[in-house]
């Protein structure tokens, strides 16, 4: 498979000009918020998300000086959301580093969270993108309510496979959709091709997330903690199924870990170990190449097109990823 830096070879002078933008487009006067923006920007991320904007719209039409603005738009709002995130999810650790709210406290998260979230709006307000700022907003609605029905599930630990598909879909699918759907809607694609292009991604986005919750019970460092998913109660598609596929007895002591100890990482240990030998880890794995699949077939409906290869490998990216 086709690193990262060689899918986005074909794109790479607009890359370059997206993170100049993006940098740009966080600068402030103020001189904490400089000193923060800062260490968010020299702490880059994978930026797959602006990679889906530029090769849909190359694939849909052709790239404009809209798509530039929608690629800043998309990763502004997804650095927004990673920083209140680890505020949520009480973690310290992001790309490899500390996270805002480990350095600074949640307070400060907080409101650099939402300083990241109106650049973008006001990126797009201040050059006429309503557009792509009512797909975007759409996707943000979303996350929010994603991240919350997360929240209510993790309270009562009741949450099935059907839910956890709506969760995912809603708190990170929605955003790589949009990344799609805004690439095509800036190339000027019909509706019925914006439509298509926001479904593949949504694919995608279903299989990202499913790869980011592997992550968690595996033992690789990816920059992030481990683990954490169940620290903080959040049962995932591998617990889920293991769940499913457990005793009565097995299933209370597994839930009464999660519930009651998972603050100590031996009981963790156990749970993950659980999850392992239940064949946990292959249900998730498998449920991932069927999303990946679906997008697979979406994509066979555009022409070939050098970007449709760009997205078929981004797409292999997305499950075989090491973080
Ligand atoms: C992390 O997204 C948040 C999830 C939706 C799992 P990424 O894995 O794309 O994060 P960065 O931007 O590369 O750090
Ligand atoms: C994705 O869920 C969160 C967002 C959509 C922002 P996670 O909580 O699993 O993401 P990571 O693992 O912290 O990046
Ligand atoms: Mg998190
Ligand atoms: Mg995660």
């Amino acid at each position: 498979m086709p690193g990262l830096n060689e899918i986005k070879q074909p794109i790479s002078a607009e890359l370059d000009a997206f993170e100049k933008k993006f940098k740009a487009s966080m600068h402030s006067s103020v001189p904490l918020l400089d000193r923060i923006t800062h260490y968010i920007v020299k702490r880059k991320g994978k930026q797959i998300r602006p990679m889906f904007v530029f090769f849909s719209a190359s694939l849909c039409g052709g790239i404009t000086e809209a798509t530039h603005r929608g690629a800043a738009l998309v990763e502004l709002l997804h650095t927004a959301t990673l920083v209140h995130d680890d505020v949520v999810d009480n973690s310290y650790e992001r790309r490899g580093f500390f996270s805002v709210n480990a350095l600074w406290k949640n307070k400060i998260a907080v409101l650099v969270g939402d300083y990241l979230l109106s650049k973008g709006l006001l990126l797009s307000i201040n050059n006429g993108d309503f557009d792509l700022l009512k797909i975007v907003s759409q996707a943000v609605e979303q996350m929010s309510e994603g991240e919350l029905l997360q929240i209510e599930k993790a309270r009562h630990l009741d949450i099935d496979e059907k839910v956890y598909y709506e969760v995912i879909r809603q708190k990170t699918a929605s955003l790589i959709a949009s990344c799609c759907s805004c690439g095509a809607a800036s190339a000027g694609a019909d509706a019925e091709t914006i439509e298509r292009m926001r479904l593949f991604g949504e694919n995608i986005g279903l299989a990202f997330q499913i790869k980011d919750d592997l992550f968690d019970f595996g033992t690789d460092d990816i920059g992030k903690p481990l683990g954490i998913d169940i620290k903080e109660k959040k049962m995932t598609l591998p617990l889920i199924y293991a769940l499913s596929k457990a005793g009565g007895s097995e299933k209370r002591h597994i839930i009464n870990l999660v519930k009651n100890h998972n603050e100590k990482p031996d009981k963790i240990s156990e749970v993950i170990g659980f999850v392992r030998n239940s064949g946990g880890l292959d249900y998730a794995c498998a449920q991932m190449l069927r999303y990946q699949d679906q997008a697979f077939e979406i994509l066979k409906t555009f022409p070939d097109h050098s970007s449709r290869t760009g997205l078929e490998q981004l797409v292999r990216f997305t499950t075989e990823r090491k973080k």
